[in-house]
């Protein structure tokens, strides 16, 4: 049996996890499960892993759960361990979300300046984790859903020995969209990923060979009305765009309109953090009915739903060594010709028993080439500034960021997120 470890166990997101652990119990066969977290967590963890308990029971499965702020305990011989935390919870989000609206620039969880942050506080704390498995458990697998999973995952190869592989629901979500819309099973669906977390375009959709990305870019409003990502994009731009983009990319390609939005949403609703928070709250309430014993359909409110199907799939194919393809972020390695080869990049990979290759890709459009690089140094830059603690390479960083305007704002950005961050980032 299996030993897997998921930091940050606390999650109202964990009972996920646990339905694709017990769903996929015959080609995932795991004994012992480790729910970790942090003391100020212990509340949280307590109430999930009572619920984690129930749903085991009701399925009849020998899944031992464990419950511990014990990492090390915990990572000792593990086989996987999955990440999935928030360094500063939700109070540290709702500030990456709300300073930047301040200085009329994008406030988001992995985009802009508030990724920025949330990549400097979590890059030392996932390090740390690495050098535990790298004593504890050199043979695990690291999957990772912690955010800015992209940047995170660059993070962990260039500075540890871990075997990593850093995850995101989306494209999986689109996949699900797609057999939804066209009503074929997803063994039937080929979709071709081109980009970096969260900021991917789908270069090509074929179901049972056929090309299908041309009529569904020249049929938006058709589409629209079934409720598709597209809603929303101009469909002049998306056919000559060829492609279709993450829901990301309309902070790239409609910052204006995007930037109205959350001026009224945060008005009307408060940030997203807070708006979570309020769906945690429920969350919480309904895990804690000791008559409760399955997932509830409320956590489908959150962007991260089905996130487990990633996970559990991932897990599944390293362990048989399915050679099956999955959309994942791995090291770059001469994919992209313009991007150096540690760079994480979020792209169609080969699942094989000693890990993802990526696939070679059959259409980059130029045109998507200049964001992709741009965000990558980016990118590179922020990994860079978490792990030296040097202030001008932040501000290179935050600068050269395609959603920061100029010097100015950046100089007062970066001047007012750090300090709001003071707690969390002893690198400083
Ligand atoms: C998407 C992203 C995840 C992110 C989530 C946020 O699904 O892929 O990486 O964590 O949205 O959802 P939330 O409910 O926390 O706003
Ligand atoms: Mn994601």
């Amino acid at each position: 049996g299996l030993k897997v470890v998921v930091i940050g166990g606390g999650s109202s997101y964990t009972p996920e996890l646990i339905e694709g652990f017990i769903r996929f119990h015959h080609e995932l066969p795991v004994r012992e499960l480790w729910l970790v977290d942090i003391e100020a967590g212990l509340h949280k963890l307590e109430i999930v892993g009572n619920l984690a308990k129930r749903m085991v029971e009701r399925s009849g499965l020998p899944i031992e759960i464990h419950l511990t702020t014990d990492r090390r305990l915990a990572i000792k011989d593990a086989d996987y361990v999955s990440t999935q935390m928030r360094v500063g919870m939700l109070e540290a989000r709702g500030r990456d979300e709300s300073i930047p609206l301040k200085y009329g620039v994008i406030g988001q969880e992995t985009t802009g300046p508030g990724g920025m942050m949330k990549a400097l506080r979590t890059i030392p704390v996932l390090l740390d984790i690495c050098r535990d498995i790298e004593e504890l458990a050199p043979n695990a697998w690291l999957l990772n859903f912690t955010n800015p999973a992209g940047i995170v995952t660059e993070a962990i190869h260039r500075h540890s020995n871990v075997r990593s592989v850093g995850l995101c629901n989306s494209p999986i979500g689109l996949r699900k969209w797609l057999t939804n819309a066209y009503e074929v099973e997803s063994e039937r669906i080929y979709t071709e990923f081109v980009g970096l977390n969260h900021l991917h375009w789908v270069t090509r959709i074929d179901i049972d060979g056929e090309p299908k990305l041309p009529q569904l870019l020249g049929d938006t409003e058709g589409f629209s009305a079934k409720n598709v990502p597209s809603k929303g994009w101009d469909p002049a731009f998306l056919r000559s765009l060829g492609a279709l983009p993450s829901y990301y990319l309309k902070y790239f390609y409609m910052t204006d309109e995007m930037l109205k939005e959350q001026q009224e949403s945060f008005a009307r609703e408060g940030n997203r953090a807070a708006v979570v928070k309020r769906v945690e709250e429920e969350l919480f309430k309904l895990y804690s009915d000791p008559d409760l014993s399955e997932k509830p359909k409320q956590l489908e409110q959150r962007g991260g739903a089905f996130y487990s199907e990633a996970a559990v799939n991932l897990m599944r194919s390293l362990h048989n060594g399915t050679n099956d393809i999955q959309t994942l972020n791995v090291a770059n390695n001469g994919i992209f010709d313009f991007l150096p080869k540690e760079a994480s990049i979020e792209v169609n990979c080969v699942v094989t028993k000693t890990g993802p290759l990526p696939l070679p890709l059959t259409n980059v459009p130029t045109h998507v080439k200049g964001l992709i690089h741009a965000v990558k140094t980016y990118e590179q830059l922020t990994i860079e500034a978490a792990v030296t603690g040097d202030r001008g390479i932040a501000l290179q960083a935050m600068v050269h960021h395609p959603l920061v305007p100029n010097v100015d704002i950046a100089v007062k950005l970066l001047g007012e997120m750090l300090e709001a961050n003071r707690d969390y980032l002893p690198q400083f």
